[in-house]
C-alpha cells in the first residue's frame, strides 16, 4: 500500500507554531510581509524566520542581514539573530545572485535541514516566508512540519487573485488552515491631501471571500517607505513602528495571536 505523505509530518521540538505566508503570484508582498509580521510578533513571544524561498531568497538583503554566515554547531546550524528574530535562509550560503538548480530530491533534503537542523531553540512563532505559486517547496512543507496558519498575499487586482485562489485551493486540499488573505499594495495615500489612490483596480477579492468566508487579515497601502526599507534591510516595523503600514502589520500580528 501506498504511504500516505502526510505521515511524515513532524512537529519541530520548541516551536510553538507554525505560520506560512504564501501567494499564487510573484512579487505582490509575501517577504515584505513575512519580514514585517515576524518584527511585530516580537510583541508576542520569540519569533524565527525561515525563508524557504530556495530559488529567490530575499530575506537576508529584507532582514539587513547580508554576508553573514550562520555558525554550526556540531551537527546543528544556528539561525542569525537579527532584530531579535532568529533567522535562516539558504541565501546565507550560497552568494547573492548565485542560481540554485536544484531538482526535487535535494529541495525536499534542503526542506528536512530547515527544519531539524536548524537550531530554532524555543519558538511562540515560526513564520515561513514561501516561494510564490504552488510547486514543490509549498508541498514539501505542508507535509514535512504541521502547520498551524497560512496566509495567503494578493494584490487587489483579478491577476493577482486568480492566483491567490490557486494557494487557497492547494491548503484546503491539504488541510492546512488559512488564517485568511492579506491585501497588500490595497491603495496609496496621496501625500499632498491624505486621499486614497488605488494603484491597482479592486477586483473581485472581496466576494470571493465572502462566499468562501475567508478573512480579510489587512489592507496594507503601497508606501515607498516600505520598499525602501526592504532594500535597506530594515523593514518599516523597525524604523517606523507607529506608522500606518506598521500598524497593519501590528494588528496582523495581534489578529494571529489571538487565534486558537
Ligand atoms: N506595501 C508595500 N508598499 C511598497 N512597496 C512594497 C509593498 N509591499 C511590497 N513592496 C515592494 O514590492 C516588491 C515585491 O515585494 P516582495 O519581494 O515582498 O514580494 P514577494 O511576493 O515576496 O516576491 P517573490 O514572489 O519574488 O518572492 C519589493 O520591492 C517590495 O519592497
Ligand atoms: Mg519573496
Amino acid at each position: 500500500m501506498a504511504t500516505n505523505p502526510f505521515d511524515q509530518q513532524q512537529a519541530i521540538p520548541g516551536v510553538k507554531k507554525i505560520i506560512a505566508v504564501a501567494s499564487g503570484k510573484g512579487g505582490v508582498g509575501k517577504s515584505t510581509v513575512a519580514t514585517n509580521l515576524a518584527l511585530a510578533l516580537r510583541e508576542f513571544g520569540n519569533v524565527g524566520l525561515l525563508d524557504a524561498d530556495i530559488y529567490g531568497p530575499s530575506l537576508p538583503r529584507m532582514m539587513g542581514a547580508l554576508n553573514q554566515k550562520p555558525t554550526a554547531d556540531g551537527a546543528k546550524i544556528t539561525p542569525i539573530n537579527r532584530y531579535g528574530v532568529k533567522v535562516m535562509s539558504i541565501g546565507f550560503l550560497v552568494e547573492e545572485g548565485s542560481a540554485i538548480v536544484w531538482r526535487g530530491p535535494m529541495l525536499f533534503k534542503a526542506m528536512d535541514q530547515f527544519f531539524r537542523d536548524v537550531q530554532w531553540g524555543e519558538l511562540d512563532y515560526l513564520v515561513i516566508d514561501l516561494p510564490p505559486g504552488t510547486g514543490d517547496v509549498q508541498l514539501s512543507l505542508v507535509q514535512k512540519v504541521p502547520v498551524n496558519y497560512a496566509i495567503v498575499v494578493t494584490t487587489p487586482q483579478n491577476i493577482s487573485l486568480i492566483d491567490a485562489k490557486k494557494a487557497i485551493d492547494m491548503f484546503e486540499r491539504t488541510g492546512v488552515k488559512i488564517a485568511g488573505v492579506v491585501e497588500n499594495m490595497s491603495y496609496m495615500l496621496n501625500p499632498a491631501n491624505g486621499e486614497k489612490i488605488q494603484l491597482y483596480p479592486k477586483g473581485e477579492l472581496d466576494s470571493y471571500l465572502d462566499a468562501k468566508k475567508l478573512t480579510k487579515l489587512a489592507e496594507i497601502p503601497f508606501n515607498t517607505s516600505v520598499s525602501l526599507g526592504s532594500e535597506a534591510g530594515v523593514p518599516i516595523v523597525e524604523s517606523n513602528s507607529e506608522g500606518v503600514e506598521s500598524l497593519c502589520f501590528k494588528k496582523l500580528a495581534l489578529n494571529l495571536n489571538q487565534m486558537k
